[in-house]
């Protein structure tokens, strides 16, 4: 598979990242030995990057990389850790702010190496802004880390322009990772032209609008308690009815380009710059398959205009988080 750079001075990885929050999470029910098989072969078909959070499954998410690392080499690995976001037993999220200070900065990575049974982190990011701590100290201290040699690179998720800003005069920044798909493009305006101003690369989740766009996506499909989904203003009512019809329209397009929804809508994320690496959040062996075939499918700019006509810019039907967390993402002020 080929590679790209995260960043002026981030990690080369491969073109496409694999995100293992769905194997612990917010997707409802996942199957932990057909999670390890999904990274084993996503490894062993040339995928570097594998992204994750602390707080995925309150640490699930970690210890099933730690299982799956044990059978394969860690340092062919780029491993992305998010910290920050808080839970409770039960699963739910903590109200905000997100834990991002110096002291709870050390703590929950001295938690993160141990659960994924490594002596680094190759990428680390605060989840979210949190308001009231100075990006400026949430930085500095995973710096410090970098000098300890616990951390190689410093991310952002989901920040605006200014803060990647004040953020990179601290340290250079390898990634910004935010969610960027055919439905969610607001990353075009300020952010993108300002991470390839300051020479951070994106990592671009939520490619399949969390399987909106995958075009398996069914009206009818049942979403479990826990299923984030089913909060999310996009996937309910009219919003959804409008939003499989842009699905739909896509999926006319893909036909003639030969492929599948999923894959165009992947591939078209890559066209993007070599600057951005599409996370695919595939849970399962089939899936990882499907989204494979789009690293190497390189769309004319008869099929991007085609794409583009099918699912115009802003199209998207209601918003991609519910209200009370849209208000909490620094990227959308
Ligand atoms: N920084 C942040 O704030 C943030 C937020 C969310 C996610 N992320 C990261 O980004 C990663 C990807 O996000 P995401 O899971 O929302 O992305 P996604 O790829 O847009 O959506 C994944 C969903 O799409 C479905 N799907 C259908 N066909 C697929 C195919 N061919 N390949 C892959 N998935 C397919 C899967 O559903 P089924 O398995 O049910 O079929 C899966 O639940 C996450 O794992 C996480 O690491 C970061």
């Amino acid at each position: 598979m080929h590679k790209r750079t995260l960043g002026a001075n981030g990690p080369q990885v491969s073109v496409l990242g694999l995100g293992a929050m769905g194997m612990s999470d917010l997707y409802g029910p996942a199957d932990d030995a057909e999670s390890v098989a999904t990274l084993h072969a996503a490894i062993d078909a040339g995928i570097t990057l594998i992204d994750t959070g602390d707080f995925y499954g309150s640490g699930h998410n970690e210890l099933l990389i730690r299982d799956a690392l044990r059978q394969r080499n860690r340092d062919d690995v780029v491993i992305s850790v998010k910290f920050g976001s808080r839970r409770t037993p039960d699963g739910a999220f903590q109200p905000a702010p997100v834990e991002t200070d110096p002291v709870a900065v050390k703590d929950r990575l001295a938690y993160t190496l141990r659960r994924l049974g490594t002596d680094h982190v190759d990428i680390y990011r605060p989840s979210r802004l949190n308001p009231d701590v100075p990006i400026e100290d949430t930085v500095g201290a995973i710096a410090e880390m970098v000098q300890a040699g616990y951390v190689r690179h410093i991310g952002l998720s989901e920040v605006g322009a200014e803060t990647l800003r004040r953020a990179a005069a601290v340290h250079p920044i390898s990634d910004l990772q935010i969610e960027y798909s055919l439905l969610v493009r607001g990353v075009e305006q300020a952010i993108l032209p300002a991470a390839r101003e300051l020479g951070t690369g994106i990592t671009a989740y939520g490619v399949l609008a969390r399987g909106l766009l995958s075009g398996h996506w069914t009206p009818e499909r049942a979403l479990s308690g826990n299923d984030f989904r089913g909060m999310v203003p996009r996937f309910q009512g009219d919003n959804l009815t409008a939003n499989l019809a842009l699905v739909e329209a896509l999926r006319k397009v893909a036909d003639t380009i030969g492929a599948s929804v999923a894959q165009v809508a992947i591939a078209w994320v890559a066209s993007r710059g070599a600057d951005i690496v599409p996370l695919v959040g595939a849970r399962n062996r089939v899936r990882l398959q499907e989204s494979l075939a789009a690293a190497d499918l390189v769309l004319s700019d008869h099929d991007l205009a085609a794409i583009e006509a099918a699912v115009p810019a802003g199209a998207a039907a209601g918003e991609r988080y519910p209200a009370a967390q849209m208000a909490l993402l620094d990227s959308e002020r």
